[in-house]
């Protein structure tokens, strides 16, 4: 399964390697850039003397009328707790900073997009197949199974899910939707047709059924037991919204998600749960900030934690980063749920192959190889001999190697051949890509005896059992964080993922008319775990604010932590991809320890907390006496050593451990008595601050057979000597930043533009790190710069020390903003996500640059840099750039 998920990542991410410049398109590609904003106002009651006005809507629209500002509102928001604004349009971004001087406006922030979530991995099953009987093994090892054993199964409790929608005709989500179904409310925002880049056209009918991704979610909290897999939601009976945010393609945008999250909160929802994000790293950004909101509220609001664990550290997922929401990591199950066919004509054992139903093949058919080679590389990777027979009547025996599985089959297939088996060369027994074609993978062994067996001159055949076959075999990776978990902490060092549910290899059920159910990965499977184990602790303890505002300790504390290999050989999993560690809901549910906060953040090394206090409550009936301990997880190398990139994932791991002392390493408590814990964490010592190790670790309270915890994340290193604009030559085979020229080429010397047609020039840079400030400025052509990042050698470090203050740009007059961006989250190696503008004759303000010669002045603050120091900003300026328009 490993192999399989590597697969799918690698696909799109492969290794660190220079890229074309000619693939960079002439256009602006920064996340968060248009003149789409969400304006933040206070609510009436807070402005009392206003009142007389109108609404604060009214206020607001009124006052950016009477300073001509250019606007156009499309959504208003008006929940008072919890937000009161509204999504507009600016004629021009630069009235941003006009905005936040309007009298009640408290926040202006970029509409950001979130891509659809996709599944990493996915195996559809056919209607109407046998069933495999499912030993429901995350509910097990969760303890959710000991909780529907008791009848505890989330009734009473109403879960709001944004995502595709939800298809209710499915006969295991209650086949119907409305007051007295399971699906009892929600609503369509979007429509299909809605992409994130057309307007949505909401209705009142959330159906999914044609992306299924939503379907997927809501089976994990709500499938109804006694269906043909034997599985079961974790919360079956819990009530469903369904919100559709996501149209049958495409994106969604903060906008929809901030009115969905308000409608939940509007239906009385007390739990809202969101499968979808994107890598951000910061805590900023309306979704996150509202989700948040609602999570300090009193209800519970899980989101996913993201996908992106090939992408290495630092590359949080927004909204799963608002401050006060469960982010959810995901683990992988125990296992993996197969079929097996059976072997005619010699003797072996039923041969396991890769999918969760059977495959649709009748009666017994002889087997062909298409080498008798058990060895062979490049198997029907070319077209096979005129002389090979019709294969119309075989299952035929193909090796894997060289070539894809689809071009094996293709060369094949031309033979009449319809079905197939594919053997592992060792690269890993895995589902498979097959195109339109009914293959398979069997294990390496298996397909080796089948072929020699060929070999030798046995006729062997095979079936395929359409009831029978199911089996389940132990996932190599169960129970370890899933290996495309995003890596954190956030950029201004909070603590995320919060913590790890199953979300590796779920059967669950998808839309009626796409197959009814299918096996999925990914932190979106997670995140429905945790919202139903959030509504068995409301089923439980009730659905008050202050069990809602508690829940994510008491989740946090009572979890598992997760090791990095299942021989304990490795050390612990950093905090940073697991969090606090593997939900265990039973434990949450019945903790008669209490322990907060769960999370102790010691942050880098200039604003160290290395003295950190947590309470530990006695909620049972018998005196306890409590022993500490420590348990360091391995410390997450979060920087390669002698470069400025990010490590990719699996993040390299050393252990080099902090150290713990406490002020009393034993206490007792009497029922309802309370100890505060004080624990002294030092860093650890040898850890090089040049890869920004990040170490964490776990601070066990036990009592007996109970136990708790409280996970500490730090930093060995300040995070203001991080470099955040990449100034190397790694990623284009030329350093950048660079100016793009009407060709496409790197701009050298001075050089003219027309602002003609493809005549203007194009700024291409990454982010090597985040970077909650980054402004292009118009200077004058004769601007030198003392200490920018233009003097350094690629790949050199000069930390803390790139600006001497005395030639800094604070001294160098600006003629204009051509962009002002606000938190940028760090690129990733992928192409397609570097940061372009296309710089045109205007400035931000839409007035003319008058004709002449100037240089753009790129600044990027760094992180836990003083926006209003010059020196806490790196900068680079462009060479010449001749306005002649
Ligand atoms: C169905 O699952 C339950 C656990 O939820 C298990 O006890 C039972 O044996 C399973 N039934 C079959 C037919 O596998
Ligand atoms: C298998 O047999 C059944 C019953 O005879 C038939 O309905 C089905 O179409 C057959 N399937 C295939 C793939 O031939
Ligand atoms: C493999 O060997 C068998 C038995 O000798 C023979 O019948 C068959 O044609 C061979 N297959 C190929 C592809 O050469
Ligand atoms: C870490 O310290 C920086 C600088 O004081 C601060 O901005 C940031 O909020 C801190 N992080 C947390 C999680 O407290
Ligand atoms: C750009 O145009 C100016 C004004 O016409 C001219 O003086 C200058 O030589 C031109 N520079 C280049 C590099 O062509
Ligand atoms: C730089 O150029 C500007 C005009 O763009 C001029 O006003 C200024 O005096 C020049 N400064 C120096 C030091 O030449
Ligand atoms: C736009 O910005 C430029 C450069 O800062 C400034 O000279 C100009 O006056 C501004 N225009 C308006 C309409 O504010």
């Amino acid at each position: 399964m490993k192999a399989a998920l590597s697969l799918a990542l690698l696909g799109a991410t492969s290794v660190w390697a220079a890229h074309d410049l000619s693939g960079v398109k002439r256009v602006t590609n920064v996340p968060g850039l248009s003149n789409k904003f969400i304006v933040e106002v206070a609510a009436a009651s807070d402005i009392p003397s206003k009142r007389a006005l109108g609404t604060p809507h009214e206020v607001l629209y009124r006052s950016l009328r009477e300073r001509k500002i250019g606007f156009s509102v499309h959504q208003e928001y008006d929940v008072p707790d919890i937000f009161v604004g509204a999504a507009v349009t600016l004629t021009d971004a630069e009235s941003v900073a006009d905005i936040l001087k309007t009298e009640g406006v408290l926040a202006i922030r970029p509409i950001h997009s979130y891509a659809r979530p996709v599944p990493v991995s996915s195996k559809q099953c056919a209607p109407g197949d046998a069933g495999v009987p499912d030993s429901e093994s995350t509910h097990l090892a969760s303890g959710v199974a000991k909780l529907h054993a008791m009848g505890i199964t989330g009734k009473g409790v109403k879960i709001g899910i944004l995502d595709t929608g939800i298809d209710y005709t499915h006969p295991s989500l209650g086949a119907g939707f409305g007051a007295g179904f399971k699906v009892a409310g929600g609503y369509d925002l979007v429509g299909d047709a809605y992409t994130g880049a057309n307007d949505p056209v909401p209705d009142s009918d959330p159906l999914d059924q044609c992306a299924g991704h939503g379907t997927h979610v809501a089976g994990i909290i709500g499938c109804n037991p006694g269906n043909p897999f034997n599985i079961s939601g974790v919360a079956y009976d819990a009530t469903l919204y369904a919100y559709r945010i996501f149209g049958c393609a495409g994106s969604v945008n903060d906008d929809v998600i901030v009115d969905a999250l308000l409608k939940g909160v509007k239906d009385g929802v007390d739990i809202l749960s969101l499968s979808l994000g994107g890598p951000s790293g910061w805590t900023e950004g309306t979704g996150s900030v509202v989700a948040s909101r609602i999570a300090k509220s009193g209800r519970i609001v899980t989101i996913a934690a993201g996908n992106e664990g090939s992408s290495g550290s630092w590359y949080t997922s927004s909204p799963g980063n608002g401050l006060d929401v469960i982010s959810v990591a995901s683990a992988d199950n125990t296992v993996i749920p197969l079929q097996s066919l059976t072997v005619e004509g010699a003797t072996h054992a039923p041969i396991v192959y890769y999918s969760a139903l059977p495959l649709k093949v009748n009666g017994t058919l002889p087997l062909y190889a298409v080498s008798n080679d058990t060895a062979v590389v490049d198997d029907a990777c070319n077209p096979l001999p005129a002389s090979t027979p019709d294969l119309s009547k075989f299952v035929v025996l193909i090796r894997r190697g060289t070539c894809s599985f689809v071009s094996k089959l293709d060369n094949v297939a031309k033979f009449g051949a319809q079905t197939f088996l594919i053997y592992d060369n060792g690269a890993g027994f895995a589902g498979i890509e097959v195109g339109k074609y009914k293959a398979v993978m069997i294990q390496a062994e298996d397909g080796v005896f089948l072929g020699k067996q060929l070999a030798a001159g046995t006729a062997v055949s095979v079936s395929f059992p359409q009831t029978g076959g199911a089996t389940e075999i132990p996932a190599p990776t169960g129970g370890l964080v899933s290996d495309f978990t995003t890596y954190g902490p956030t950029n201004d060092f909070y603590f995320k993922p919060a913590i790890t549910a199953y979300g590796g290899n779920i059967l669950s059920t998808i839309p009626v008319p796409l197959g009814s159910w299918a096996l999925e990965s990914g932190t979106s499977m997670a995140t429905p775990f945790m919202a139903g184990s959030a509504a068995l602790l409301f089923s439980v303890k009730g659905k008050s604010a202050s069990v809602g505002r508690a829940a994510r300790a008491l989740f946090e504390s009572t979890s598992m932590p997760i090791s990095t290999s299942h021989t304990d050989g490795g050390p612990y999993q950093t905090a940073t991809q697991q969090g606090t560690g593997l939900v265990n809901v039973y434990d949450a549910v019945f903790a008669t320890t209490v322990l907060s906060p769960a999370e102790l953040i010691v942050n880098d090394t200039a604003h160290f907390a290395g003295r950190q206090k947590f309470n530990v409550k006695n909620t049972g009936r018998k005196v306890k006496t409590y022993t500490l301990s420590h348990v360091p997880a391995g410390t997450a190398l979060t920087v390669t050593a002698g470069s400025i990139f990010p490590a990719k994932g699996p993040v390299p791991l050393s252990t080099d451990y902090a150290s713990v002392s406490f002020n009393q390493n034993k206490f007792t408590l009497f029922p309802g008595q309370t100890h505060t814990v004080v624990a002294t964490i030092k860093p650890p010592t040898g850890a090089d601050p040049k890869t920004f190790p990040v170490y964490s670790g776990f601070i066990y309270a036990t009592s007996g057979a109970e136990r708790v915890h409280a996970t500490y994340l730090g930093l060995a290193a300040s995070l203001k000597d991080k470099q955040v604009v990449d100034n190397t030559d790694a990623m284009f085979g030329v350093r950048i930043p660079v100016v793009l020229d009407a060709t496409g080429a790197p701009q050298g010397a001075a050089a003219n533009y027309t602002f003609v047609g493809q005549d203007s020039p194009v700024l291409l840079w990454r982010q090597a790190f985040g970077s909650a400030a980054v402004r292009l400025d118009l200077v004058s052509a004769n601007t030198t710069l003392k200490g920018s990042l233009n003097a350094r050698a690629p790949l050199l470090f000069s930390f803390g020390h790139g600006h001497d203050g005395g030639g800094s740009f604070a001294k160098v007059p600006t003629l204009g903003a051509l962009v002002s961006m606000e938190y940028l989250p760090r690129n990733d190696e992928a192409q397609s996500l570097q940061n372009t503008v296309a710089i045109s004759n205007t400035y931000a303000n839409g007035t003319k640059i008058p004709n002449g010669a100037y240089k753009v002045l790129l600044r990027a603050l760094k992180v836990t840099g003083d926006p209003k120091n010059a020196a806490d900003y790196e900068s680079w300026l462009s060479p010449v750039i001749g306005f002649a328009a």
